[in-house]
């Protein structure tokens, strides 16, 4: 165990020695200036409301939770259908569900909403939904060979059916909790008649206006997230994400989603030195920039090597594995950290009681599961040093359909 990461070195640290004196002054001083390490200027505040007012345009060619920036928070909702939920039913229920989007999206309440006060700060609220195997199959559609479970990766997965699948999955995301929660509830309350919720999943970034905007994520392990990640209007992100005529027609120009969620073991990771911890990723931690140099948005030089004749970066690395050259064979991340109460009774790796629930909702975006994420995942299955502190314990798969005109409704195609 490092020294410097040791749970009594942590506790000297902070209770005794001239070390503790050096740190508190440092402390002191962040907060009396406002000025923490690597900030520019004392934060301002939007007192005008600006952000709130800010709106996602919801009609078009894609559903515009693929192709915005991520916002603060993330709800996930996903459902299991009635028997009865035939597909007039279906039809009706997206049908319904759209207009729902439509509206608080764009700062209107529902219809018959009670609180439409809630909606009129939509902050880049979006509302993206997919359908699974078998909603396809009761719109009467063809459905894409990969639109199912994954694959089961035995070396690493411990799914649990809560946090696993569904027949319709929602993302909410934005920068205001409340606008997401009143959407979700107008979903949930529309939704009663079609289908049950199955599970519903929840996560974050920073809050909006910590970070410039367009700064890449860190998630819970303090690792910056997103890095290789092509951006929406890049030719890799159409090249990644867009469904062409390989797909079903109703497909055409939607997408897929690959819901994981991610335990992170918090615990043990507090046992591991800064150098194991780059070393697992095979970047910076203060940067996010490649161990072979460079900055944050370089690729690593999967090539390159030291004094001692290795490879810089390990070949188990996490970005090592999950690495390929051709964009449009790799996916487009979107992640949101989840920070959950301890459950009863959990212990952690070494047996005491557990104090962490955590992990990453790590979401991806691509054209065909099959051919993109499966064979990255497999290779990061049969080895990946990140494995060590990380534990799939749910997952799901969705055909994300192409956006909808006004009058429309998401998922029309399908009935087409
Ligand atoms: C809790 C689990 C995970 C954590 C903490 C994690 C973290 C990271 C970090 C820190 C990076 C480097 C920065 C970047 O390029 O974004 C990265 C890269 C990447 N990760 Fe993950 N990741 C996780 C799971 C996954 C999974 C399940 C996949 C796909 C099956 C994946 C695919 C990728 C890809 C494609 C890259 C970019 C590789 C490159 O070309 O450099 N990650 N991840």
């Amino acid at each position: 165990m490092p020294a410097e990461t040791s749970g009594l070195s942590r506790r000297r640290l902070l209770l005794g020695g001239a070390a503790a004196g050096a740190g508190a002054a440092i402390t002191l001083g962040a907060e009396r200036t406002g000025l923490l390490p690597g900030s520019m200027a004392a934060a301002s505040v939007d007192t005008a409301g600006v952000n709130g007012a800010r709106i996602v345009p919801f009609h078009g060619a894609h559903q515009a939770g693929v192709t915005s920036t991520p916002g603060a928070h993330a709800t996930y909702l996903a459902f299991d259908l009635l028997p009865a939920t035939d597909r007039e039913r279906l039809r009706a229920w997206l049908r319904l569900l759209t207009d729902d989007a439509a509206r608080i999206t764009q700062g209107r309440g529902a219809l018959a909403d009670l609180e439409p006060e809630l909606a009129v700060r939509p902050a880049g609220l979006t509302a993206t939904f997919g359908v699974g195997r078998e909603a396809v199959v009761r719109a009467g559609a063809d459905a894409p060979a990969w639109l199912g479970p994954l694959p089961a990766f035995p070396e690493i997965d411990a799914l649990e059916d809560r946090w696993s699948h569904g027949d319709l999955m929602v993302l909410l995301h934005g920068d205001d909790p409340t606008s997401i929660s009143h959407l979700a509830r107008m979903i949930l309350r529309d939704s009663r008649s079609f289908a049950t919720l199955r599970w519903r999943q929840t996560g974050f970034r920073r809050a909006y206006g910590s970070d410039a905007s367009g700064t890449t994520m860190r998630n819970l392990f303090g690792q910056v997230d997103g890095s290789r990640n092509p951006r929406p209007g890049d030719d890799a992100f159409a090249a990644a994400v867009w469904a062409g005529d390989e797909a079903p027609a109703w497909l055409r120009g939607g997408t897929s989603l690959v819901l994981r969620r991610i335990a992170m073991d918090l615990e043990g990771w507090d046992e591991v030195g800064r150098e194991g911890r780059e070393a697992a990723v095979g970047r910076r931690l203060a940067d996010g920039a490649p161990l072979t140099g460079g900055s944050e948005r370089d690729e690593v030089d999967l090539d390159a090597t030291g004094p001692n004749g290795f490879t810089v970066i390990n070949p188990a690395a996490h970005a090592a594995r999950a690495h390929v050259a051709d964009p449009a064979q790799g996916i487009v991340r979107i992640g949101y950290s989840y920070d959950d109460p301890v459950e009863a009774g959990a212990v952690d790796g070494e047996g005491r009681p557990a104090v962490s629930n955590t992990g990453l909702l790590f979401g991806s975006w691509q054209r065909d599961v099959d051919a993109q994420y499966v064979p990255m995942q497999e290779r990061l299955a049969q080895a990946d040093l990140l494995n060590t502190w990380t534990t799939p314990i749910g997952s799901g798969v969705w055909a994300i359909p192409p956006g909808c005109e006004e009058g429309g409704f998401v998922g029309e195609t399908l009935f087409t």
